[in-house]
């Protein structure tokens, strides 16, 4: 939500010569651009003062508008790509906000909750303000403490200082960046609750909401922590807390190329992504084993003592992330027999849970920055349970906030609508069941060493499916004018269902719910008539019998009453042709583990269908990738 970057590059006998600030910030916001795209906007320090361009709209515009209307070089320089809250996706309301006579120019990520409060107190000075954003209040606040509370001297910390200041009477959660024509060569900026890292590079430093802002021009991280201030300069970075006290951020590496965040011949990232799921799956999976068949998931650092006296666990997520957590639920249980929830992270801290220390509290997030799934695992720590994350990007604050961290090895997902997380998350959700029981002795070495072999085979079995797509493609194609696509599953199917018909929904623009198979005589029943299309995931055939055959029997249900057809079923499943317009096979699995193959099928048809309507897969309209307000 929102993208950031900022950049201090070195003026004389430097490392690095050449990057100019604009050129710098562009190819980030280029990378960013999946946070947040209702508008986008830079500025720059050049010539002793501020010169801003910002556009609403996709960073495309913002770009025609940088060619009739250059900005100099120059060696500082920030920039936003914006997913809006407070006032429309418009020019005026476009980052950066400018304050203290245009010298001054602020970008922000998150909400600022007393924006009002400080509104006024700004207005009765005269401040005059030129948008609705609670952004540009921040910026007149942060102009005003420079400039009036300072007397805008930059001998003894200048904007830091003032972005200290400011920071003490925001609420909320927020990501500034700030630049000063006073202070040309410098950056400041100022971080709570919303994700803000630090590239280190030889003469240049940077700031990003996310490493890809900068990740063509270093690998090197600082992780910040909440509530600390950082100044960059080319050749120096500060921390403090918003007290102006030293504080220390942890360096990492960054371990994926650049070249993994680009489309790589695909016609979108969402495309690319799907096709990256054997690889997604075969990382996730890869050094967690030894030669045994023994789970060892050395970064799991709890005390298995502590694990071992679990009695509950739950799962907390949203979207996409929820359903793998559904999918968890199945397979918790079943291997571990320990009861599992598996509960949306917004509604769980205000419904007052029962959590303790015997709770194992499972979150599962792609970015590790959502703010409703980070606000319910900070919860359920001030409770006592035991928290880990599953999560996909490195540093980000879920992790660092849990006490023990399962990372998926999905590499960077870009689209917006997640497709190799999800199936990643589902992989490390069974990692953690399997060395749950393991650990707690619930199932036999020879078992936990066959479910192994098992996921061991999925990557070729995920390829299968995509290299065999050509019908479903021609299908999804078809279908571009449906008003409306149901989804049924049961059992593990059941999320399968949820996920096809939120992935239709996100990307296609189109009404599509997915139902527990179940439920259809207890009123969705209803909804079928002459021609509507639902898709079912039939379970396998060898898992429990009855199951299948009641799926079967829910596919004639709703054929008598008009329905058509698609069906996912198991290679084997002959019985099923006699019920369908359409089937698409994956391979045998087992019963547990079937939701990492049938969601592939409805992923490519989402795909299809929303790109065969000619709308952005990656840029589905009003969302955003990371979600960091609540
Ligand atoms: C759907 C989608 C979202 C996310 C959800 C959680 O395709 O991407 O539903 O799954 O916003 O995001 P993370 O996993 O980053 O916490």
């Amino acid at each position: 939500m929102c993208g950031i970057v900022g950049y201090v590059g070195n003026s004389s006998g430097r490392v690095n010569a050449g990057h100019n600030a604009l050129d710098v910030v562009l190819e980030g916001l280029r990378r960013l651009e999946y946070r947040g795209y209702d508008s986008a906007g830079v500025a720059v320090v050049a010539d002793g003062r501020i010169s801003s361009r910002k556009k609403s709209g996709k960073l495309s515009n913002l770009l025609d508008e940088l060619e009739g209307s250059p900005l100099p070089d120059s060696l500082t320089g920030i920039g936003h790509t914006r997913w809006a809250t407070h006032g429309g996706p418009t020019d005026r309301n476009a980052h950066p906000h400018l304050a203290d006579d245009g010298r001054l120019a602020v970008i922000h990520n998150g909400i600022i909750e007393n924006f009002a409060e400080l509104k006024q107190q700004l207005l009765a000075k005269g401040v005059v303000f030129a948008s609705e954003t609670d952004t540009e209040v921040a910026a007149a606040l942060l102009g005003d403490i420079f400039r009036n509370q300072l007397k805008g001297n930059t001998a003894d910390g200048g904007l830091a200082k003032a972005m200290q200041l400011a920071c003490q009477r925001l609420q909320g959660a927020f990501t500034l960046l700030a630049v000063h024509a006073d202070q040309p060569d410098v950056v400041v900026a100022a971080r709570r609750n919303s994700p803000l890292v630090v590239g280190l590079g030889e003469g240049e430093n940077f700031l990003g909401s996310d490493v890809s802002g900068f990740i063509d021009y270093t690998r090197k991280a600082i992780e910040l922590g909440q509530d600390q201030i950082v100044t960059i300069t080319a050749g120096s970075v500060e921390i403090t807390d918003f007290f102006g006290a030293p504080a220390v951020g942890k360096e990492y590496t960054v371990d994926w190329d650049p070249a993994s965040a680009e489309k790589g011949g695909f016609s979108s990232f969402m495309e690319k992504e799907i096709h990256d799921q054997p690889d997604a799956v075969a990382q996730t999976l890869l050094g967690r084993s030894d030669l045994n068949g023994r789970l060892t998931l050395d970064e799991l650092r709890i005390d298995p003592q502590l694990l071992k006296k679990v009695d509950k666990i739950i799962v907390l997520a949203c979207g996409t992330a929820a359903y793998a957590g559904l999918v968890a639920k199945y397979a918790i249980e079943n291997w571990c027999r320990i009861p599992t929830e598996v509960e949306l992270a917004h509604e769980f801290r205000y419904r007052d849970p029962i959590v303790d220390s015997n709770t194992l509290v499972v979150s599962i997030s792609q970015s590790g920055e959502t703010m409703d799934t980070l606000m319910a695992v900070r919860y359920a720590r001030e409770q006592g349970a035991i928290t880990v994350s599953i999560c996909n990007t490195n540093g980000s604050t879920i992790p660092r906030e849990s006490d023990a961290v399962l990372y998926t090895h999905a590499g960077p997902e870009i689209a917006v609508a997640s497709t190799k997380a999800f199936l990643a998350q589902i992989t490390a959700a069974y990692l953690l069941g399997l060395y749950l029981a393991q650990l707690r002795g619930n199932i036999f070495s020879g078992q936990i060493k066959d479910v192994l072999a098992d996921l061991g085979k999925i990557p070729a079995k995920i390829q299968k499916i995509l290299d065999s797509a050509t019908e479903l493609r021609e299908l999804a194609r078809s279908m571009k004018d449906e008003k409306s696509v149901l989804f049924l599953g049961r059992h593990v199917g059941f999320p399968v269902a949820l996920e096809g018909a939120l992935k239709l929904k996100e990307i296609a623009y189109l009404h599509a719910e997915g139902f527990a198979a179940g439920e259809l005589k207890h009123g969705p029943i209803a909804l079928i008539d002459e021609g509507q299309p639902v898709f079912v995931v039939v379970p396998s055939p060898r898992g429990r019998e009855s199951l299948h055959s009641k799926v079967v029997s829910n596919i004639q249900e709703i054929r008598a009453r008009g329905a058509r057809t698609m069906v996912i079923a198991e290679e084997g499943d002959e019985a099923v042709r006699n019920y369908a317009e359409h089937v698409f096979y994956v391979p045998e699995t087992p019963p547990l583990l079937m939701p990492l193959l049938t969601t592939v099928p409805l992923q490519i048809f989402a795909c299809e269908l929303a790109a065969a309507k000619g709308y952005d897969v990656d840029q589905p309209r009003n969302l955003a990738k990371s979600v960091t307000v609540e």
